[in-house]
């Protein structure tokens, strides 16, 4: 059974933050894989607010990228990389967290791949995931299952206008993805959804069966689920 927390969408931030502080007082929340997109960004405008404030540090931990698009030179503002330092990483205060960005520029994308798995395989305290409106969690598109391993990916073609809204200045085929096997070995696994037009992919992935039609719906089998939603994609 999820957790499933729902706040008011003002309050949606504040609440993740307040739980993530409280994990990284605790010293349990030292490994965290981090996604980009639009439902992240007012999480990390909050955290990087309290990090500044000096309310909450993230200064010893380590932030492992969950995605990354392979084909866009380094520095587009679609990359991943370039979305989760322009957002966090470079707005936090010194000295700042490890940050483990996903290697395509220095490697094949196999060798990417294989490189940030190993990353990701020596712990992770807690996954933080957006969802697609396809049901995707990172890009393990549709088709993707329970142990579909860290991999390059063809996107989808929901995925590849993603990008392009993000301002692409190329058209990216390809991905590489934390494989749903990786993620699902994180001690904890946080689910961000926001916004209406998250609601009906929300209920399908918790309410309905347990399909690679949806690949978050496999992340009902985590024991320690946290889905986070605002009022409006939890409708
Ligand atoms: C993209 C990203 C994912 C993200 C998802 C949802 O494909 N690669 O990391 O979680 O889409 O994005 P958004 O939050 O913008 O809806």
């Amino acid at each position: 059974m999820a957790d499933l927390r729902v706040l008011s969408t003002s309050e949606w931030a504040g609440a993740v933050a307040d739980e993530l502080a409280a994990r990284l007082a605790a010293r349990v929340a030292g490994r965290l894989v981090l996604p980009t997109g639009d439902t992240p960004a007012p999480l990390y405008a909050e955290i990087v607010a309290r990090a500044n404030g000096g309310s909450l540090s993230l200064a010893e931990t380590e932030l492992i990228l969950l995605d990354e698009y392979v084909g866009l030179e380094p520095g587009d503002p679609a990359r991943c990389d370039a979305q989760l330092r322009a957002e966090l990483v470079d707005r936090l205060p010194t000295p700042r967290p490890r940050f483990r960005a996903i290697p395509v520029d220095t490697l094949t994308p196999e060798v990417a791949a294989a490189a940030h798995d190993a990353t990701a395989a020596a712990g992770i305290d807690i996954a933080l995931v957006g969802l697609g409106r396809n049901g995707h969690v990172g890009f393990n598109e549709p088709g993707s299952t329970a142990d579909s391993p860290t991999r390059v990916v063809e996107l989808t073609d929901e995925s590849i206008a993603a990008a392009v809204g993000y301002g692409a200045h190329g058209r990216p085929t390809h991905g590489i993805t934390l494989g749903l096997s990786r993620l699902l070995q994180a001690s904890e696994i946080w689910l961000l959804v926001t916004g209406a037009h998250k609601a009906e992919v929300l209920r399908t992935a918790l309410e309905g069966p347990e399909t690679p039609v949806c690949p978050a719906s496999y992340l009902r089998r985590h024991p320690r689920l946290v889905v986070w939603a605002d009022e409006l994609a939890a409708l």
